[in-house]
């Protein structure tokens, strides 16, 4: 039998856990209302979370989430939301550039705190998050929802599993052909395409990577399309011996879009738009055994031989939206503030994508000037 004292710690404790997490939303547009709020709604999270306040610089953007939330309280700024001390954790989907200095304000106030990406556009912004996250003792958290995307997770399961040998180059790409004259076209505001769409495949692609920096790396950047200051058109090769060759690509300029994932492996390859992937390798124990051979070959001919295939496709099942990937981002965040779990999304990854991001801009912006 527990002693009255452990039992008492334990109802306690059972009493944290059962305890909603109440979550303040600044920020109700494409993200704050259609992600962070369809995320939250779902089933699964109204067992863990509750939508109890949101803010918007546009104040009639809370009318739908307070409608379908009643209970949910509507502040005029996020300075008077930093004031309620009865909510847990602060979803920053402001305006980028607002992402750093509200995120510090309300780690500084004692709440957790998950910021939409791109962080930060600088690595000594993503630095002073993490000190002051660190200080305060509370979890910040980056909503890098790609991470948890279901067509990415089963390409790196395939990587891993080792039938496509070495991974000696993957490729990323997010294309399509699009203009764009939002605040998200503005280097002002922490925009670019760089910054936005493609924090999530870089985000992705350096987990197939590998944790470490790349040794090298050649980005050419350009303003096509779109009707701001910063880029719509990246295309960054980066590599470091023992590692794959990245081949990333995030433009609006693409009429014909190349697949989302490519493989290139030492026994096969893969291909995989999301929801589908398509595989193939041959197994070196059972090729026909050979030998390098200096001399010309006999009768001039070429190396050729018959390798046997073997195919594999993968479909996904049910819609996977932002909100579905937003669920298992949450339910890690949910066990972070809880039971301390570690976050799938770290700081040092998000570090690592903003450090590659800065210094291509930095060396983009630097060319311009010439
Ligand atoms: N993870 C994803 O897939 C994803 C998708 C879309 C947007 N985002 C990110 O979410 C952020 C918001 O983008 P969006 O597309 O929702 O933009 P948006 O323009 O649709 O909405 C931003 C909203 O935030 C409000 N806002 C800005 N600063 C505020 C402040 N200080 N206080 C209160 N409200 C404030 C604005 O009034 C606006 O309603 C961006 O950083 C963007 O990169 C992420």
């Amino acid at each position: 039998m527990l002693s009255p004292t452990r039992a008492g710690h334990q109802q306690s404790r059972k009493a944290i856990m059962d305890k909603k997490i109440r979550v303040g939303i600044i920020g109700q547009g494409r993200s704050g209302r259609n992600i962070h709020v369809a995320a939250l709604r779902r089933p699964l999270m109204r067992e863990k979370f509750e939508i109890a306040a949101v803010t918007d610089l546009i104040p009639e953007r809370c009318n739908e989430t307070k409608a379908e939330f009643p209970a949910c309280t509507v502040y005029p700024d996020y300075k008077a939301m930093l004031q309620d001390k009865s909510l847990e954790l602060i979803v920053n989907a402001s305006f980028s550039y607002m992402h750093v200095p509200i995120s510090i304000e309300a780690l500084k106030a004692g709440f957790h705190v998950l910021s939409e990406k791109p962080l930060a556009g600088c690595v000594a912004d993503v630095d002073a998050v993490g000190a002051a996250a660190k200080e305060a003792g509370r979890v910040f958290a980056v909503f890098q929802e790609a991470r948890f995307d279901s067509t990415f997770n089963k390409v790196m399961e395939i990587c891993n599993s080792g039938v496509l040998g070495r991974i000696v180059m993957a490729r990323f790409t997010r294309n399509n052909f699009a203009r764009r004259w939002d605040w998200q076209t503005l280097r002002e505001y922490t925009g670019g395409a760089f910054l936005n769409t493609g924090s999530h495949s870089l985000d992705q692609a350096l987990k197939l990577f590998g944790d470490v920096m790349p040794d090298k790396m050649l980005c050419s950047i350009q303003r096509v399309n779109s009707f701001g200051t910063a880029e719509d058109h990246i295309k960054l090769l980066f590599t470091k011996p023992g590692h794959p060759t990245i081949d990333y690509e995030v433009t609006s300029c693409a009429v014909f879009s190349p697949p989302r994932y490519q493989i290139y492996g030492e026994f096969g390859g893969l291909t995989a738009n999301p929801g589908t992937i398509e595989w193939k390798y041959y197994k070196p124990e059972e090729a026909a055994p050979q030998h390098l051979i200096k001399e010309p070959l006999p009768e001039r001919k070429y190396c050729s031989e018959k390798l046997e295939w073997f195919e594999n496709s993968w479909k996904d099942t049910g819609s996977r939206g932002a909100d579905w990937m937003g669920e298992k981002l949450y339910m890690n965040l949910y066990d972070a503030i809880r039971n301390g779990a570690p976050l799938v999304v770290r700081l040092e990854d998000v570090r690592r994508q903003i450090a590659i991001i800065e210094e291509c801009i930095k060396q983009y912006e630097n060319e311009n000037k010439k």
